[in-house]
């Protein structure tokens, strides 16, 4: 019951959900890895992926972040085509189903109501449903077709970290073993690279000093913040900024780097902070011509890099995992970041103004 559980030692819960990352990614390795080593997932679930055309993820806030990756997970690794959807907006923006059409519904709760909604009418349409969840007994696990549960654990403060890199993996998980089932060969072991996650996880959190510098450096007085990156950064990128918002009140935004140019470089000004993330490598000169370009405009620029890819001047070099999974590991400085912010600014980092943990109205 997410009433016992205790911060024990931490001042707040945020911190605590951030270093529980590790242990979360090896409970979900120990969950999703059968005697052999290799993918364990219930037949139906594995059936679901085989007989849809198409999966249409549902998702709100950071679990739409999750979502984001997700699509590309499945994509590039298991060739399935997805979308992803704000819940809110399905019902307006409803997109031309295929014939075999799969949802995915995504929620650290399972009790947004907003998803709720988009799950009802789904199953009128009768279209199969997915909800891949942190709390197994919850509403939409109970009124969908199949569950994936997250193991992340009980998450109490309101802004969402280690559910979102538990949405991750599993997602990653659910990809490989689709592709598996579809014959395609793979190479990279999904398992072993979530170990590899786990670990760097850890070594992130062994440097939170680092971070709590990089919060006092670029965002103690700040009214603004910009997190720019380009593919999957990108999206580790809108996952920074809704930290960033939501706990320390600061005027967030993430974007494409390549958008900087259509508009919102107008917004840099002297000492604006601009966190870029730049772990793809097949990016790594775009994005850090990015930099060059709002930095040329008085941006105080912060790059995060994995460490083969780190150059002179980069304020933080991470470790390097597989690229593909490299936002589970990337988004951890964004939480640190944000957490200490959010400290320095003396906010409630726990319980922000005007949210609640799950958004049970529409
Ligand atoms: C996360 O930090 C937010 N508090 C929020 O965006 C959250 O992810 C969203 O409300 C969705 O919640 P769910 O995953 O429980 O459905």
């Amino acid at each position: 019951d997410a009433s016992d559980i205790e911060k024990g030692t931490y001042p707040h819960f945020m911190l605590k959900e951030i270093d529980e990352q590790p242990f979360a990614m090896r409970k979900i390795i120990q969950e999703y890895q059968d005697d052999n080593d290799e993918i364990k997932l219930e037949e139906d679930v594995r059936q679901a992926m085989a007989n849809s055309d198409r999966v249409y993820i549902i998702a709100a806030g950071t679990s739409y972040h999750a979502g984001l990756i997700g699509k590309e997970f499945l994509e590039k690794i298991a060739q399935v085509p997805t979308e992803v959807h704000i819940a809110s907006e399905f019902s307006y923006n409803m997109p031309l189903l295929s014939e075999k059409p799969l949802f995915v519904f995504i929620s650290q709760s399972g009790e947004t109501a907003d998803l709720r909604s988009v799950l009802v009418e789904t199953n009128r349409l009768g279209h199969p449903a997915l909800t891949m969840t942190n709390v197994p007994g919850s509403t939409l696990s109970r009124e969908s077709d199949y569950t994936l549960h997250l193991h992340a654990g009980p998450e109490i403060a309101v802004a969402s970290t280690k559910a979102y890199t538990a949405q991750m993996a599993v997602l990653a998980i659910l990809a490989v073993d689709t592709a598996r089932a579809k014959g395609l060969t793979l190479d990279f072991d999904p398992l072993k690279e979530l170990g590899i996650v786990g670990n760097a996880m850890e070594a992130l959190c062994d440097q939170k000093e680092e971070f709590d510098q990089i919060a006092r450096d670029y965002l103690s007085t700040t009214r603004n913040c910009f997190f720019i990156g380009r593919g999957l950064d990108y999206f580790v990128g809108l996952e920074g900024a809704l930290k960033l918002k939501e706990i320390s009140y600061i005027q967030a935004e993430g974007f494409a780097g390549g958008e900087l140019k259509h508009g919102t470089i107008a917004l840099i000004e002297d000492g604006t902070p601009v966190i870029a993330l730049a772990t793809q490598e097949h990016v790594d000169g775009s994005i850090r011509s990015n930099v060059q370009e709002v930095v040329a405009r008085g941006a105080n620029a912060c790059i995060i890099s994995p460490e083969h890819l780190t150059r002179e001047g980069d304020a933080f070099s991470i470790p390097t995992v597989h690229p593909l999974l490299a936002p589970l590991v990337s988004v951890l400085p964004m939480q640190l970041i944000s957490y200490y912010a959010a400290l320095h600014r003396d906010c409630d980092v726990d319980k922000p103004r005007n949210l609640a943990k799950s958004v049970t109205v529409e």
